[in-house]
C-alpha cells in the first residue's frame, strides 16, 4: 500500500497541491460545504491513480482543491463506506494520502441517527468521542510502521484544541451545538428500535455508517481529527420513524448553511 500512496500523493502533487492546511471529508448531502471555497481544482476521482470512485446517491466523486481566507483546503467531495464493498483499508485510503501531501489537520462531517434523548433533527453535534462496533479494522493485519506504530493511542481521537475552537465560533455565531459519542456500525440497514436502545445503552449518543476508519488511520499517522455530525434522524425510544437516505439527505440539507458558517469561520481562526 506505500508505494500506491505514495503515487497518489505524487501524481496530487504534481498537480500543484501541497500542503494544505485541511483535509476535509464531507458526509451526506453536505456536498454544499464546497460552496464556500475559493476552488483552484477540481479532481474527479476516476483521474486520480489507485483512487476508489463512491458509489453513493449524494456522494459525488471529486478531490476539490481552494481556499478559504488564507488557508488551503483539500476537500473530498464523496467518501468510501465500508458497506460499499470497499476493504477498511481501500475506504481509508485517501486519508493516507492526506497525510503525505502534508496534511495534518483532518475535518470529517457526516450524517447520523440521534439517540440521545435531548437530541432533534437538525441538531449538530461535534463528536467528542467514538464507539468502533465496526466488524473489521483499517488497522487489522501486518503493520507498516513508516506510517505509524502497531498500537495506537486514542484517548483524544478527536482533538481538544480543535473542539474547543469550534465550540467558540458556534458560540460567536450563535450556532447551537451539540457534543457526545459517535459509534459506528456497518450499515447499510439503519438500525431496528432494538438495535437503536442498545447504542444508546452502550453509551452513545449518536450513530451512524463512517468517520470512525477515517479517525483510526488519520491518529495511526498522528494527525488532528475535528469530527461535525448531523443529526438526520432519531433512534430515541417513542420517536422511532421510517427512515430513508432521501430523508437524511433532507435532514443534512435543512442544516448545511449553519454547517458552512461554521466550517467556514473555524478554517478561518484555527
Ligand atoms: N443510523 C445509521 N446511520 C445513519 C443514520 C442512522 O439512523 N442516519 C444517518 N446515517
Amino acid at each position: 500500500m506505500w508505494n500506491e500512496i505514495q503515487q497518489t500523493a505524487d501524481y496530487i502533487k504534481n498537480r500543484g497541491i501541497d500542503n494544505p492546511d485541511f483535509g476535509i471529508i464531507l458526509g451526506t448531502g453536505l456536498g454544499n460545504l464546497i460552496n464556500c471555497i475559493d476552488i483552484k481544482q477540481t479532481i474527479p476521482y476516476a483521474e486520480i491513480p489507485n483512487f476508489p470512485v463512491s458509489t453513493v446517491p449524494g456522494h459525488s466523486g471529486n478531490l476539490i482543491y481552494g481556499a478559504i481566507g488564507d488557508k488551503k483546503v483539500l476537500v473530498l467531495q464523496g467518501r468510501f463506506h465500508y458497506y460499499e464493498g470497499w476493504t477498511m483499508q481501500q475506504a481509508t485510503f485517501p486519508v493516507r494520502v492526506m497525510k503525505f501531501l502534508g496534511i495534518e489537520n483532518v475535518i470529517i462531517s457526516n450524517a447520523s441517527g440521534g439517540v440521545n434523548p435531548t437530541f432533534k433533527v437538525g441538531d449538530i453535534m461535534i463528536i467528542t468521542d467514538h464507539i468502533n462496533m465496526m466488524p473489521d479494522h483499517p488497522l487489522h493485519g501486518k503493520n507498516d510502521e513508516r506510517f505509524g506504530p502497531r498500537f495506537v493511542d486514542m484517548h483524544e481521537a478527536y482533538n481538544k484544541k480543535m473542539i474547543a475552537t469550534l465550540k467558540k465560533v458556534a458560540k460567536e455565531n450563535n450556532i447551537v451545538v451539540k457534543e457526545g459519542v459517535y459509534l459506528a456500525l456497518q450499515g447499510p440497514t439503519f438500525e431496528t428500535p432494538a438495535e437503536y436502545r442498545m447504542v444508546r445503552l452502550v453509551g452513545a449518543d449518536t450513530v451512524g455508517m463512517s468517520t470512525v476508519p477515517e479517525v483510526i488511520v488519520a491518529k495511526h499517522m498522528n494527525m488532528n481529527c475535528l469530527g461535525v455530525s448531523v443529526i438526520t434522524d432519531l433512534g430515541i425510544e417513542g420517536k422511532v420513524e421510517e427512515v430513508s437516505h432521501e430523508a437524511v439527505q433532507q435532514a443534512a440539507k435543512g442544516i448545511e448553511k449553519q454547517l458552512i458558517t461554521l466550517m467556514e469561520e473555524f478554517i478561518k481562526v484555527y
